[in-house]
């Protein structure tokens, strides 16, 4: 199987982390994890500049994701706080790092453009492009955004009546020495990749934008590529062209080169091509036409897929300060101390705006997912059955007959009938299925298969009343048997599910794993030590992983309490 390497952005340091930040960087977690326990992966060290794991299964998932600290606007906030550029950037890079640490984030690294290891790499990576002929020396005349430090096209600005897009403040004439970065030589090379292979950039929407922008008569010109240094201290921060102190690269360009030097090294070289530079919506356009095409220039393998999800919005309005509806991280975290770190993962990983479409962060509409999904769902469905386990087989796995077959029929919540006839078929399909929505990162639709095996299970305790079989098993062989063998099927088609929630709830699955004594885990007492096996081997029905009779099964607490619809929002301390 090839490496799966997947980055997030990586984040401005004057920043605090928000809604979004976590949000990106949650999704890649879900998949980094998907892909773990699909190849049964070894764990990855973490942070740090360490190798990735090599030689086993697992080999080769990597999430890096980190901090962008070149950019002016840090040399401004650490003026504002009396503090120097590097120590703001140290001090919200920590930030950063708690929030996704917070978030349950298993990242294998974290790489800050003020790192050695990243800024004393990226002026060779210019040189070889100067030495490749792509580089320039010009004039530069735009339209300038302060707040986001990028220049907008003619059109842009136009369109948007001389306001930055984004923020809304006057955009700024400029007019300045520079490098020129030949983004024009690689135009066809880059419509002709792009039409060739339609995983490249991803959701269809977002490919389509682009290639509208790339496809002629559409033009690609020339980009700048650094910035001036001047005596005003913003401009001295950052790193210097080669061979020309008086530019230094301007922080996009520095920024992109974080994926590449994050793995250039011995031990990281094989992980390149990225399977998955993920990212949000307004920033697709570096990562899909100018990264490519500087990745072409120095003749390195351009990523597999690009992906650009859309935003959150809050209470079904744009996310601002003012209007008091911002998630922040302190949000978040009022959240996760209510209803538990992973129901606040499940909703952000199946509620979110992975397709193109933005999503309602809403109180009303999390407590429904949290309820309908985790409380009534998986949590009531493992507790009622453990509980019968406990009643009727005295807490241990029965003995069964090894019959895998009962039909049920349920409506799932997308509104789909599903019939499970057979429980080994129904898995293995179910499973082709899942695999498949991961490689396309359906991570929403892979969560839900899982949530559709707990309705298959919840329908099948209800037309086979097991509870009704209890009260004969006594006098009636027959009965106990097959009360047997349903238990059995309810148990173990839970745990082959409880593996597909994993990604998305580590630590529910870790804790319901050791109370069913089934961990897959390396260390079940560690969701982020590994799995034994991969996925195909765990989840095969009573395969080497399955639930042995006499395994002691635990009902415990509730895994989620009910939540009240009637109680207002969490609020942030
Ligand atoms: N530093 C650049 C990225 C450089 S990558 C080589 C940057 N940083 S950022 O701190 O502004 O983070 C931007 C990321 O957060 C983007 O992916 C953006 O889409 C995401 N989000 C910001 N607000 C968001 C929402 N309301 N919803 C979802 N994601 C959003 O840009």
């Amino acid at each position: 199987m090839p490496p799966f390497y997947i980055t997030t952005p990586i984040y401005y340091v004057n920043d605090r982390p928000h809604i979004g930040h976590c949000y990106t960087t949650l999704v890649a977690d879900v998949a980094a994890r998907f892909q773990r326990l699909i190849r049964g992966s070894s764990p990855a060290p973490v942070t740090g500049g360490s190798q990735a794991p090599q030689g086993e299964a697992g080999e080769g998932v990597f999430l890096l994701t980190g901090t962008d600290e070149h950019a002016d606007k840090v040399v401004v906030s650490a003026r504002e706080h009396g503090v120097s550029p590097q120590e703001w950037a140290d001090r919200n890079a920590a930030e950063f790092k708690r929030a996704f640490e917070f978030m349950g984030v298993w990242n294998d690294d974290f790489i800050r453009t003020t790192e050695p290891r990243h800024k004393d790499k990226v002026p060779g990576y210019i040189r070889r492009l100067m030495k490749h002929g792509d580089v320039y020396k010009g004039e530069y005349t735009g339209w300038y955004d302060p707040g986001q430090e990028e220049y907008v096209t003619e059109t842009v600005a136009k369109e948007n009546e001389f306001k930055s897009p984004i923020s809304g403040k006057p955009l700024v004439k400029r007019t300045e020495p520079c490098y020129f970065f030949k983004l024009s030589k690689y135009q066809a090379a880059l419509h002709k990749h792009i039409e060739d292979h339609p995983e490249f950039l991803q959701p269809d929407s977002r490919r389509s934008e682009i290639l509208a922008r790339v496809r002629p008569p559409a033009v690609l010109n020339d980009i700048p590529i650094s910035r001036p240094v001047t005596d005003d201290p913003a401009t001295q921060w950052g790193v210097r062209m080669p061979d020309d102190p008086a530019h230094r690269v301007y922080v996009w360009i520095d920024a992109l080169f974080n994926y590449y030097t994050a793995v250039d090294t011995p031990e990281r070289k094989h992980l390149w091509p990225p399977a998955v530079h993920l990212m949000g919506k307004d920033i697709i356009w570096f990562h899909a036409v100018i990264w490519p095409c500087m990745l072409m220039a120095l003749d390195v393998p351009l990523p597999r897929t690009i992906y650009a999800h859309g935003w959150w919005i809050s209470e079904g309005k744009k996310m601002s300060k003012s209007l008091g509806n911002f998630i922040d991280l302190e949000q978040l975290q009022a959240y996760a101390a209510r209803y538990g770190l992973d129901a606040l993962r499940w909703y952000l990983a199946t509620q979110g705006p992975l397709a193109s479409a933005d999503a309602d962060f809403a109180h009303a509409k999390f407590v429904e997912v949290y309820n309908a999904d985790l409380a009534n769902g998986i949590g009531n469905c493992a507790s009622r059955v453990a509980n019968m386990i406990e009643k009727y087989c005295s807490g241990q796995m029965p003995e069964h007959s090894g019959r895998g077959w009962h039909t049920t029929r349920v409506q799932t919540p997308s509104g789909v009938a599903a019939v499970a006839e057979n429980w080994p078929e129904t898995v293995k399909a179910h499973l082709l299925n899942t695999a498949r929505e991961i490689d396309q990162l359906l991570i929403p639709n892979a969560l839900h298969t899982g949530r559709t095996f707990v309705s298959l299970v919840d329908g099948y305790i209800n037309i086979h009343e097991p509870f009704k079989k209890a009260k004969r098993m006594a006098e009636d062989p027959a009965i106990r048997i097959e009360l047997f063998d349903i238990l059995h099927n309810c148990a173990e088609a839970l745990r082959i599910t409880s593996l597909l929630l994993y990604p998305a709830m580590p630590f529910k699955m870790a804790e319901l794993w050791r109370r069913w004594n089934c961990s897959p885990l390396r260390d079940p007492a560690d969701p982020n030590s590994g799995f034994v096996a991969p996925l195909e081997k765990l989840a095969e029905w009573g395969g080497p992983h399955s639930l042995k009779p006499g395994t002691p099964i635990v009902k415990g607490d509730a895994l989620f309490m009910r939540a009240d619809p009637a109680e207002p929002p969490p609020k942030s301390s």
